[in-house]
């Protein structure tokens, strides 16, 4: 895809943040333009003056994935984006819109690849939805899990992507592919919350490739990702008790059990206790100064 590329993110002030909204718009404006390639304008709703939609034009796609990225590690963006967030009521709702003017197909944002010893993780992309689909369709796999349903398709698994790439434009985390020599074994995501500078750690790997460590070297990989780039306070995640292997997993993340949330979940008919994990960025500092001192 080529040539000119909108987000348009609609977002409703409170009514007694509008003077420091417009204040904020000022400052932010020439920041997010810096670049090159980006126009930001604003748009007033007729018939509520706080329904705002502003407008951001990207010149090209490459100038738009190197925006991603941007957003992603500049601290001065990510302050200036969390001020923005705190103005609103509720969430922005972001739309695409392409040349032809009409609503479009979000791009895949572009997340940095990360490697491990055998494992290259990088954004997910609709060709990815078919072997998700049969990995994703093991009911083992969707039992000692939150969301995934089952049976599982491959409708399912482009949905998901979509939405995940909605969830990363959004700045709400990334969720990456977990590869092994260019096959598809897993995913892994972080669920960022910026209020608490907080993210829940997510994962599954295809049952033909369990015990394998895979699941281990991508969390670890996530978590080194979730606070040297992120940088997030504090990471967590909560397996099955009947799902012990989540929590070897956990545990070698770097994380601490926290606790037990007893008949937590309701999953397909069986109640299930949660075990909690997190680790604190202290803790993550603490252990990499004496891996590398
Ligand atoms: C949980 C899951 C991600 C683990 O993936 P994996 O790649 O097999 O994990 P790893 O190989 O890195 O580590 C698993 C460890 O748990 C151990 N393990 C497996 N079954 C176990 C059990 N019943 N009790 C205790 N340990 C167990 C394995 O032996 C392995 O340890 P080892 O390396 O010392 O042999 C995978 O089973 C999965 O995707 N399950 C379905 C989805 C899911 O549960 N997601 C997590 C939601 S919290």
């Amino acid at each position: 895809m080529s040539g000119k590329f909108e987000l348009h993110l609609r977002v409703r002030v409170k009514p007694e943040s509008r003077p420091a909204f417009e204040a904020l718009l000022r400052e932010a404006i020439p920041v997010y333009e810096r670049p090159g390639g980006i126009r930001v304008r604003v748009v007033q709703g007729l018939d509520d003056p706080n329904q705002l939609t502003e407008i951001v034009e990207y010149a090209d796609r490459r100038v738009y994935q190197a925006d991603q990225l941007r957003v992603e590690s500049d601290p001065e963006l990510k302050g200036l984006l969390a001020r923005w967030r705190q103005l609103l009521v509720g969430q922005p709702r972001v739309e695409f819109w392409s040349d032809a003017s009409a609503p479009c197909t979000p791009w895949p944002p572009t997340l940095p690849e990360l490697r491990t010893d055998r494992l290259l993780l990088r954004a997910f992309e609709e060709r990815d939805a078919y072997p998700a689909a049969m990995l994703c369709g093991d009911f083992e796999i969707a039992a000692t899990t939150l969301l995934i349903p089952h049976p599982y398709s491959r409708d399912h698994a482009i949905g998901w992507i979509r939405m995940h790439h909605r969830a990363m434009i959004e700045g709400r985390g990334p969720t990456y592919v977990i590869t092994c020599d260019g096959d598809l074994v897993g995913a892994i995501g972080l669920m960022v919350d910026r209020t608490h500078e907080r993210a829940e750690l997510g994962y599954w790997i295809g049952k033909a490739h369990w015990n394998r460590g895979f699941a281990s070297e991508a969390a670890r990989a996530m978590v080194d990702h979730g606070f040297d780039v992120l940088k997030l306070e504090r990471i967590f995640a909560g397996h099955y008790a009947a799902n012990p292997a989540s929590g070897v997993v956990l545990k070698r993340a770097g994380m601490s059990h926290e606790g037990t949330q007893r008949r937590h979940v309701l999953r397909f008919g069986v109640w299930h206790d949660l075990e909690m994990f997190g680790v604190l960025r202290s803790d993550w500092l603490l252990t990499r100064a004496e891996v590398s001192g």
